[in-house]
């Protein structure tokens, strides 16, 4: 999607639907998400600007947590080596494909809850709650190790997402949590079968 104008939107108070405005809270910090000065665009969507509220800010961190994973599937891609180079080195490309579309996906359902996607690598390393990625990794013992890791992490705090978009009868940003985590499921066999042996 691109932007047609570059002048400043104005950003409108969320309203519960009726016209009314809603609180500026969160469950997670009601006092700070009131400091910050969080608001929503008006939209005419139906889920009460309160509910919006809440979902947008947890979407805002999954969306930083997936662009960070992209990040490191590229790192994985770029610096792998050693024997399996060539099937590691696709393998991490073909992830961080997938990982762009999650991130794309995310982005745009915050945009059309009224919310604002911030996905600057700035924003994103302020953010995002995955670990640092290793950058002196070499061998693909080692990548499949951190990135596998990573892959685990962040289908823990999507699952967790699923059940906070659950609470907050989001069905659509629930939906779209699921796929996200379906896929990354199938990203961790992928990735883990390199390293796996019986017992373990
Ligand atoms: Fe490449």
């Amino acid at each position: 999607m691109s932007r047609t104008s570059s002048s400043t939107p104005l950003l409108h108070a969320p309203h519960d639907g009726n016209g009314k405005k809603v609180s500026k809270t969160r469950r997670s910090d009601p006092e700070g998400a009131a400091e910050n000065g969080i608001a929503l665009y008006t939209t005419k969507h139906d889920l009460p600007g309160a509910t919006r509220l809440q979902v947008v800010d947890l979407l805002g961190q999954r969306l930083a947590d997936c662009l960070d994973l992209q990040s490191q599937c590229k790192q994985a891609h770029w610096n792998v080596k050693g024997p399996n180079f060539i099937a590691l080195h696709e393998l991490f490309d073909r992830i961080n494909e997938s990982v762009e579309g999650y991130v794309d996906a995310i982005a745009e359902r915050i945009v059309q809850l009224g919310g604002i996607a911030e996905g600057t690598v700035r924003a994103v390393a302020a953010k995002s709650a995955l670990i640092d990625y290793p950058l002196a990794l070499g061998s693909g013992e080692e990548h499949v190790a951190a990135l596998s890791d990573s892959l685990s992490q962040f289908g823990r705090t999507v699952r967790l997402g699923i059940a906070e978009m659950n609470d907050l009868t989001d069905a659509g940003s629930a939906d779209l949590l699921t796929e996200v985590s379906r896929g990354i499921d199938q990203w961790l066999w992928f990735v883990e079968a390199h390293q796996q042996s019986r017992g373990h």
